[in-house]
């Protein structure tokens, strides 16, 4: 395998990202980082090949040689070894291939000749490139020694990103430039982007992108036809290389707005031979294409209610378009009443996903996987867990979480939330009796499902640093490793990617892991309280509105008035919504004795003076939240500021820019929020802080 000037590294002028390879004396000298051979001939291991290469050149200043070594016969030499019939015995002896899945790899130490080799092996070529950017990791921080034995399987099948991308380039929900796959209703012309982008994420290992918006709108309903079928072919062959297969969001209407039909009636024959014939064509330009992600009867979007259809009626008809393909369809379960009274208090929108999608489990196609939101609601910075997760036994499911920050700071504001997707996988939902969290019910550990895994809204643009916030980088990294394994701690990412982002500096990674770990409590205490939610400005979700959304149609409220606040979501005497939890969690969040405080009022309708676990009284829990949340800001900036001089000025400067409008911002926030209740309360601060 020779590389040519297409595998040259990086295409763009972008941020590496966490793929900066920079000078590192602890590798110089070492014999066998100056060769490295290759048995396979696939497309990723080509990509895993031209990866180790610059990689390694970049580090160690020298530019490895690189050899077909057929029969494994060199000795003190990287080997990239992808398993296969020809393999000689001697490599199958050195790997334990039968402890490997498809995408699973090994890195070992193999003493030969005096001398020691590594080999970096796996079934496939995606196992091999997976590998290939692990060893990458651990030259890059320093770990590299003698003695590997290093085997990984991932945890989750799907590992996907969702974009939001509209093709008229902008990004919904994005916040930091523009789609690096569309511009002026087409496919942007240089790819260079794109192909940095394939690096980025098939290095944290993710398998799935799908590159449209889940709302589906006119120029994007036409991907699926020959006007974009090729352009989509094209990205899919970018993504290939680097083990990604291409999804597309598509309109439930298709059938209608391309295919002439007047029905998108899932049980019209018309309907789903239009659909079968669609498929025939997508696999005809793109062999592996992996499937559909689609919104249906959500926020207005079409979908089978409007022909008295259910959901499985509608995914199955899709799935069975696909399945002789082995694509797959992605349905989303954000399906909810986005007309609702504000003066109904019996409709209760935390439920809808569990009321339409609990009783319809056993319906569904294998091909099918639910994809469902970590909350009830919509990513807010705090929500229960969903209890759709584990409530349905014979349905594959897949959870669905945000790292683009909609309702966390827009990319302003310094949020990580890795603390937080932790907590979710790690919630127990007691679906087959204690142990049954939600990262093994995703996994599909807990009932045996054919499809199941992570996917996430990503939080990456056009802009040279991909995520607006230089920081914000730290939430793609994150999810990537999370959806490899979602046992992996919180402590142990967040030094893997300072050190692979900012190098070595003790003083920048306790600084860094400081801010990180703080930053999603620091961004929770000066928004909104105890598990509410909301409380901003309508349509682009940026700033403090308390009001915001309490007398809308959205189904999200908090109906604060002078005594109190929450929604009453009781089986005792609310909305019921408690029941849809596993006895163990649903009696804890019944009783507000019981439920934690930083969900109260997501539970209960509390008065202002409720004493909360922490001793501190709804009203002055409100008060001093909001107060420590702007000194936790002004910490972050203090700290940042020693680190100057410390990290290139110019990464620097970004991020203190960033952490400036955040702070700003968060004063409003408290002043916003402290004002309101103290005059809907009439209670004053114990401490006589300024409240307007
Ligand atoms: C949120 C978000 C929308 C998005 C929707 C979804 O409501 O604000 O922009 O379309 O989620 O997940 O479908």
């Amino acid at each position: 395998m020779t590389l040519d000037k297409n595998d040259k590294l990086p295409y763009s002028d972008a941020d590496p990202c966490w793929l900066r390879y920079t000078k590192n004396e602890s590798l110089e000298g070492i014999p066998r980082l100056a060769k490295i051979t290759v048995h396979g001939s696939s497309e990723q291991i080509r990509s895993a090949l031209a990866e180790l290469v610059y990689g390694m050149t970049e580090m160690t200043g020298s530019v490895p040689e690189t050899a077909e070594d057929p029969n494994g016969l060199e000795a003190n030499v990287v080997r990239l070894v992808q398993f296969d019939e020809a393999l000689p015995e001697r490599l199958r002896e050195l790997a334990p291939f039968h402890d490997l899945h498809e995408e699973g790899y090994v890195i070992r130490s193999v003493p030969e000749n005096g001398g020691e080799s590594i080999l970096v092996a796996g079934k496939s070529g995606k196992g091999v490139l997976y590998g290939t950017f692990h060893l990458l990791r651990l030259m890059q921080t320093g770990d590299l020694r003698s003695g590997l034995q290093i085997l990984e399987n991932p945890r989750n099948g799907l590992r996907m990103m969702n974009h939001w991308d509209n093709m008229d380039g902008s990004i919904e929900r994005g916040y930091a430039g523009q789609s690096i796959f569309f511009k002026d209703n087409e496919f942007v012309r240089d790819q260079a982007r794109i192909r940095d982008y394939a690096r980025l994420v098939a290095s944290v290992g993710i398998n799935g992108v799908a590159i449209n918006n889940v709302n589906v709108h006119k120029t994007e309903t036409q991907l699926i036809t020959s006007r974009f079928l090729p352009d989509v072919a094209e990205v899919a062959g970018i993504f290939r290389r680097y083990g990604i297969a291409l999804f597309l969001s598509v309109n439930y209407a298709s059938p209608i707005e391309l295919g002439g039909l007047d029905t998108a009636d899932p049980l019209d024959s018309r309907v789903r031979a239009w659909w079968k014939e669609k498929a025939a064509e997508i696999y005809g330009h793109i062999p592996d294409f992996g499937g559909f992600v689609v919104k249906a009867d959500s926020e207005h979007r079409p979908g089978p209610f409007t022909y008295n259809r259910t959901h499985a009626d509608g995914s199955n008809m899709l799935a069975e378009a696909l399945a002789p393909y082995g694509g797959i369809v992605v349905w989303r379960c954000f399906v909810y009443n986005c007309l609702q009274d504000w003066r109904d208090r019996t409709t209760d929108r935390a439920r809808a996903a569990y009321d339409h999608f609990k009783p319809l489990d056993g319906q569904f196609k294998q091909n099918v996987v639910l994809q469902i939101k970590n909350g009830p609601m919509d990513f807010q910075v705090r929500e229960p867990v969903s209890p759709l997760f584990g409530a349905m036994p014979e349905t594959n499911q897949m959870a669905e979480f945000q790292i683009t920050q909609e309702y966390t700071g827009q990319q302003k504001h310094l949020c990580y939330l890795v603390p937080q997707w932790k907590e979710v996988l790690d919630f127990d939902t007691f679906a087959r009796g204690k142990g049954t969290e939600v990262k093994k019910i995703v996994a599909g550990e807990t009932y045996p499902y054919a499809h199941s895994g992570m996917a996430a809204v990503i939080n990456v643009g056009d802009d040279p640093n991909w995520t607006g916030h230089t920081l914000a980088q730290a939430n793609l990294y994150g999810f990537g490793r999370l959806a490899w394994n979602p046992d992996l701690s919180e402590e142990a990412i967040t030094a893997e990617w300072i050190r692979l982002t900012f190098g070595k500096d003790e003083k920048v990674y306790q600084v860094l892991r400081s801010m990180l770990a703080e930053s999603w409590r620091v961004y929770e205490s000066y928004t909104s309280p105890l598990g509410i939610g909301w409380m901003v400005n309508p349509g682009h979700h940026y700033g403090p509105n308390v009001d915001g959304y309490e007398y809308s149609v959205w189904g999200t409220y908090h109906y604060a008035d002078c005594r109190g606040m929450g929604v009453n979501r009781t089986v005792k005497d609310g909305t019921g919504y408690t029941a849809q939890y596993y006895p163990e969690n649903m009696e804890r969040y019944e009783s507000p004795e019981t439920c934690p405080d930083e969900l109260l009022l997501f539970f209960h309708h509390v008065p202002y003076t409720h004493t909360l676990h922490s001793g501190k009284t709804v009203i002055q829990h409100i008060y001093d939240s909001h107060f420590e949340g702007v000194e936790g800001v002004e910490a972050f900036i203090e700290r940042w500021q020693g680190l100057e001089g410390r990290i290139d000025a110019k990464r620097h400067a970004q991020v203190m820019e960033r952490l400036r409008i955040q702070l700003a911002h968060a004063r409003e926030w408290r002043d916003v929020v402290n004002t309101y209740f103290f005059r809907k309360s009439g209670i004053e601060d114990r401490h006589g802080r300024p409240i307007y």
